[in-house]
Parts: structure tokens; C-alpha cells; sequence
């Protein structure tokens, strides 16, 4: 690792760490830093530039961590902020950066200001930093509004004396008032904080939503969600939350190298490149790839644009196929494709008992090897998920009283919510929890996790942990920058492009065997027969 490399996170390989579900070093049942510390050999030898944690703070876990009580310390149960600085040491001697996440929409109910804001009158400068409202009806006694949050419910909450607070998320997750600057002042001591002890960038949770508008009369929620969102809308993607990102930036360059940014924003395909930015965060989440199909087309349609979308920014792309929100992605191409699309990200199917009877478990991880190993030979930079290196599957059979995601209990489980990919990771093929930790893990983990597990494929060369660490030793040798030149027909199910240097990517989407290009098989995804490209296989050629 070059440490003054300023442009590392324009390709980067980043590996999300979902800190509670990795590895757990004193055996209480939840991952922990000294834990992952334990753990960095692993990930130095699956060969990733980066890795990001999840929220470690400390937190009441109403959402995962992302319900924050204190944004400048580590959460006991996970370790000390020297446990932190140790890490990151670690991973830094073994030539890894370290990203964090940021959750600046919200914190939790138990934030210092928050308890400070519910002990205070209306119209203090306590309630001002967050979002109050006086209710509606004799004493307040109605919401504001009749908004749903994103989980499910109620948007607005009685604080008993009349007055109601919003939170987009849970009730634990007060959304505050970033108009107040009080606020503002404390974000950027917090990245002044992280980036003192020496992280390398931050990844920024619901970056479309700080900036807020409610004006005096509050729309209903029908009226809300006919409201366009290109730049007006009362909670979403206004134009001015890129003021917030300015000043960010002026904090992240006051660092060498800059501090970096990858924004979560969930907004129209046009407006991505704001937060991109070089004058604002820098980078942005492409979440196109967890809602397509496996279907070449729609692969090569997805890579087009948004190769196109990150040059008007001067970006670079990024490519996610899973994370700690959405159905891993070997189970979502395992599934048969719903005839109504709003199904596929909801994670649906998995209600019902849909995976066991309708999960095609085999196909799905050969269909998410090939995937990968596309997406890995794409200029731009990669987000892995932790467990997707062992080509792990959807946890869908979790018990509802052994649940935790918010989204379940607030749609009174019409939601299944995202459980089933935050269990904890098999590391042995035995054990109260597979090599995770002592004894049993915060979340049950399936009988099936034995033979996935990274003890069982560590010294297999079919398996999936070894093509992951043989893609990711490739691409750092093949060192491409960021051209790419298609070389496949427009339609199709072969899709295939050339990098610099003569390195061929050549996915086959479809079901049946093609034609094996010519070249050096440097890798594949699967078996290849003698000159025939098998279906739902990618292989990396050297021309
Ligand atoms: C996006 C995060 O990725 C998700 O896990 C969380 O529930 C919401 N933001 C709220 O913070
Ligand atoms: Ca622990």
C-alpha cells in the first residue's frame, strides 16, 4: 500500500464488516474488535484494499448499530477505542485502509442530546436540534402528519407533552435538524475525530436525507409520495444537503491523503453524480447491480451508464452485489424471477417458506461466482459484503422471536427484514458457532453453514474463498485503470469486454455453452470444457 496514494479508492476492492456478525473474541455470543483484529490475516490473505466496518458505537442496537449514542466512542460490548486504534494499526501495517460509517440523518433516543431535547420545553435550543412538531387536535394529541417511517409505522412520535418528534427510521432513530448548526459543528469534530486516529474514508448513511424541508403545512403521505424528488422534496435529495457535503470536503482535505467519502443515496439515476463530487463526498453507491436480474443485458446496460454517470462527476464507478440490507446475492439468483418486480428487493420470497421449496441453492452460487468475477473486472471500485467470499446464502429460516431488524417488528412481519444476511460467519465447520466465537451467536446459525464454512474451503481450490482470493490477486497484478472496450455483441447472452493490457472478461449468462474465446485462462468461475464456455460461467483471458 502506497500510503500517500490519494487515488486509492478510485479502484479499491472495499470489504464491508458487519463488526456484531464477524468474529467474536470473548465469546459472548457478539462480534467484536479484538475479534476482528484476530482476523486481519484472513482478510490480508483474501487480498481487499479496504475495509469498512459497519457502526461499532455504542448503540442500543434498535437498528444494528445504526442508531448511535455516541458517535466518538466504540460500543463496550464491541471493544475500547484502543481496541479501535489497534485495529486500525493492524490493518494498516498489512496494507489495508479503513473505512467508517457515518449515520448523520440520525442518531439514537439515548444520544445525550436527545434525552437533553426530551427534558426541555418546546421551542428550546435542545428540541432545535432535532425535529419537533406540536401535534394536531386538542393537546397535540394527533401527529403532525400521517407519515409512515421506512420500516414500517408511524413517522411521528408523542413526546407526552404535545409536541411530536420525526424519525424516517425506527422510534429510536430521531432524525436531527440539520438546518441547526450545532449539529453541523458536531459532525465535523466527529470526522475530524476518526480521521485523527487515522481512518482513511467514511461511507455516509442516507446521505440523500439530512436536508429537510417541512414547511409550515405538512402534505399527507399520499401527497408526499407523488411529490417529485429532484431537488424540491421535503425529505428527500434536496439541493442544498450538497452545502453540508462542502464543508465536509474542506474537513477531508486538510488530511494527506484526503480523507475519503462514498455517499448511500438512494436517488434518481440523473442526480447520483451531485454526491459524487469532487467538491462533496467524492464517491457514491451504484446500487443498480441488487436490483437486476442475473441477465446479461441488464448487466451491460447497468456498467454503461454508470460508467457514464461517474465521468460527469470525474468518479470513479462502484459496483455492489450485496450488503448488510438487501437478500445475499447467491440467493437472489437462485430464486425464480417475480412476475412483479417491486418483489425483488423485499426479499419476499423468503416469506412463506418460498427458499426451501423455490431456492435453486446450487444454481445461485454458480450464477453468483460468475457474477463476481464480472463485476471484478470492471474499472471502478468493488463493495463486498463480509460472507460472500464463502458464496454464503440467505439465513431465511431465522425464528421471529430470535429476530432483530426493526423492519419485522414494525411491519408486524409482513417485512422479513434483513436478518438473514447479518449471521454471524462460519469460520470452523464445528462448533457452538463455527469458529464465530465461544458459545452460541446473536443470531442462529443454519446446520448448513458446516460445510461453507472457512475452515472446510481454505485449502479447496474449487471452492469460492479460493476464487475470490485468486480474482483479487489478479486484478492487483493486472492493474487496468479504467478503460473498458466492449467486445461482445450488443444482444446476447455472452457479454465480455477487453481492459488495458490485453486482460478479457467473458461472462456466459445464459444457460447453455458457448464458444470459449481465445487467450490464457487466467481464471474462471467455473469448470471450463475444451474450447466451450459453460453457461452462467465467467472467465478472465489474457489476449
Ligand atoms: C441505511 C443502512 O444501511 C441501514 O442498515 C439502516 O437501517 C438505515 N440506513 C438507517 O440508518
Ligand atoms: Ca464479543
Amino acid at each position: 500500500m502506497d500510503a500517500a496514494d490519494a487515488s486509492w479508492w478510485r479502484h479499491a476492492v472495499v470489504y464491508q464488516v458487519y463488526p456484531r456478525s464477524f468474529a467474536d473474541g470473548n465469546g459472548d455470543g457478539i462480534g467484536d474488535l479484538p475479534g476482528l483484529l484476530s482476523r486481519v490475516g484472513y482478510l490480508h490473505e483474501l487480498g481487499v484494499d479496504a475495509v469498512w466496518l459497519s457502526p461499532f458505537y455504542p448503540s442500543a442496537l434498535a437498528d444494528g448499530g445504526y442508531d448511535v449514542d455516541d458517535y466518538r466512542d466504540v460500543d463496550p460490548r464491541l471493544g475500547t477505542l484502543d481496541d479501535f486504534d489497534a485495529l486500525v494499526q493492524a490493518l494498516h501495517h498489512a496494507g489495508m485502509r479503513v473505512v467508517v460509517d457515518i449515520v448523520p440523518n440520525h442518531s439514537s433516543d439515548r444520544h445525550a442530546w436527545f434525552v437533553e431535547a426530551l427534558a426541555s420545553p418546546r421551542g428550546s435550543r435542545a428540541r432545535d436540534r432535532y425535529i419537533f412538531r406540536d401535534g394536531l387536535g386538542a393537546g397535540g394529541s394527533l401527529p403532525p402528519a400521517d407519515w409512515t417511517s421506512l420500516f414500517g409505522g408511524p413517522a411521528w412520535e408523542p413526546v407526552g407533552d404535545g409536541q411530536w418528534y420525526f424519525h424516517l427510521f425506527a422510534r429510536e432513530q430521531p432524525d436531527f435538524n440539520w438546518d441547526n448548526r450545532e449539529v453541523r459543528d458536531d459532525f465535523l469534530t466527529t470526522l475530524r475525530f476518526w480521521s485523527d486516529r487515522g481512518v482513511d474514508g467514511f461511507r455516509i448513511d442516507v446521505a440523500h436525507g439530512l436536508a429537510k424541508h417541512l414547511g409550515d403545512e405538512l402534505p399527507d403521505q399520499a401527497t408526499l409520495d407523488e411529490l417529485p424528488r429532484e431537488g424540491g422534496h421535503p425529505l428527500w435529495d434536496r439541493d442544498e444537503v450538497h452545502e453540508i457535503y462542502a464543508e465536509w470536503r474542506t474537513v477531508f482535505d486538510s488530511y494527506v491523503p484526503p480523507r475519503t467519502a462514498v455517499a448511500e443515496a438512494w436517488v434518481e439515476r440523473s442526480r447520483r453524480p451531485r454526491y459524487a463530487s469532487p467538491e462533496g463526498l467524492g464517491q457514491a453507491f451504484n446500487f443498480d447491480l441488487l436490483e437486476a436480474d442475473f441477465d446479461g443485458q441488464a448487466f451491460r446496460r447497468i456498467v454503461e451508464d454508470n460508467l457514464e454517470l461517474a465521468a460527469l462527476s470525474g468518479s470513479s464507478s462502484t459496483w455492489v452485489l450485496s450488503n448488510h440490507d438487501v437478500v445475499r446475492h447467491a440467493t437472489r439468483y437462485g430464486l425464480p424471477v417475480p412476475d412483479d418486480p417491486e418483489e425483488k428487493r423485499g426479499g419476499a420470497w423468503l416469506l412463506a417458506g418460498g427458499p426451501e421449496t423455490e431456492l435453486d441453492r446450487e444454481r445461485g452460487v454458480r450464477r453468483a461466482r460468475a457474477a463476481t468475477l464480472f463485476v471484478l473486472g470492471l474499472p471502478g471500485s468493488t463493495y463486498l459484503y463480509q460472507g460472500e467470499e464463502l458464496g454464503l446464502h440467505e439465513v431465511a429460516d431465522i425464528p421471529a422471536d430470535r429476530r432483530q431488524d426493526p423492519s419485522f417488528f414494525r411491519s408486524g412481519g409482513a417485512e422479513i427484514g434483513r436478518d438473514g444476511c447479518r449471521v454471524p460467519l462460519p469460520w470452523e465447520s464445528t462448533g457452538a458457532s463455527f469458529g464465530f466465537g465461544g458459545g452460541p451467536s446473536h443470531l442462529p446459525q443454519p446446520s448448513w453453514f458446516a460445510p461453507v464454512s472457512v475452515a472446510a474451503q481454505r485449502h479447496d481450490p474449487a471452492s469460492t474463498l479460493s476464487l475470490y482470493r485468486a480474482a483479487l490477486r489478479l486484478r492487483r497484478e493486472l492493474r487496468a485503470g479504467e478503460e473498458l472496450e466492449w467486445t461482445s455483441e450488443a444482444a446476447g447472452d455472452v457479454v465480455s469486454f477487453l481492459r488495458p493490457g490485453g486482460w478479457e472478461v467473458v461472462t456466459n449468462f445464459g444457460g447453455a455453452s458457448a464458444p470459449l474465446p481465445p487467450g490464457e485462462v487466467l481464471v474462471a468461475s467455473a469448470p471450463l470444457g475444451d474450447g466451450v464456455l459453460p453457461g452462467e460461467t465467467t472467465v478472465w483471458l489474457r489476449r
